[in-house]
């Protein structure tokens, strides 16, 4: 099973957690490509998002999304991967977003939610999704939970 790890980073911290997953699903035998999208402005003021380059997710059997939270939504940049994307044919989904606020309330979950309705309209089926809070957790219990969930997908 080949597993693509698409993730948008800002400040690194999605992109560390999600080097840590790869670490850990490859340890457990899974074939794991990370690919962290970019955009040509990459401002969080910035209103027009032109994505460098749009990842095909043919290849992959399943897909693990990771996305920072921004103004309680999830972050424009993989939401406009997303919306471009085509067909996703029925394709397993995982989704995470890492955030800074001290509650899932504040933005987590409606990332989440956005996340899921973007991957649901284009047809693909999420099963897993998590959250990451890195404002009073430890991030290592939190993403060998994620592992644990997402290496069953
Ligand atoms: C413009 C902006 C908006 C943000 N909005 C939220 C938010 O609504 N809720 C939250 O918990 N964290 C928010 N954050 C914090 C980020 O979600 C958090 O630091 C995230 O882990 C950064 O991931 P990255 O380093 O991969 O970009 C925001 C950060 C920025 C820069």
């Amino acid at each position: 099973m080949k597993t693509g790890l698409i993730i948008y980073s800002y400040t690194g911290i999605t992109l560390k957690i999600a080097t840590e997953i790869q670490t850990k699903l490859i340890k457990a035998g899974h074939e794991v490509v990370l690919i962290s999208l970019k955009a040509k402005n990459e401002s969080p003021n910035s209103t027009v998002i032109e994505l460098l380059d749009h990842p095909d997710l043919s290849s992959f059997d399943q897909i693990i999304l990771g996305s920072p939270v921004r103004g309680f939504q999830v972050s424009p940049i993989m939401k406009a991967f997303l919306e471009k994307t085509p067909s996703l044919n029925q394709k397993n989904f995982a989704c995470f977003v890492t955030h800074a606020f001290p509650y899932a309330w504040m933005g987590g979950n409606t990332a989440i939610k956005m996340m899921k309705d973007l991957v649901s309209k284009k047809d693909g089926i999420v099963v897993s999704t998590g959250i990451i809070d890195h404002s009073k957790k430890p991030s290592e219990s939190q993403v060998t939970d994620l592992c644990e969930r997402f290496s069953r997908l």
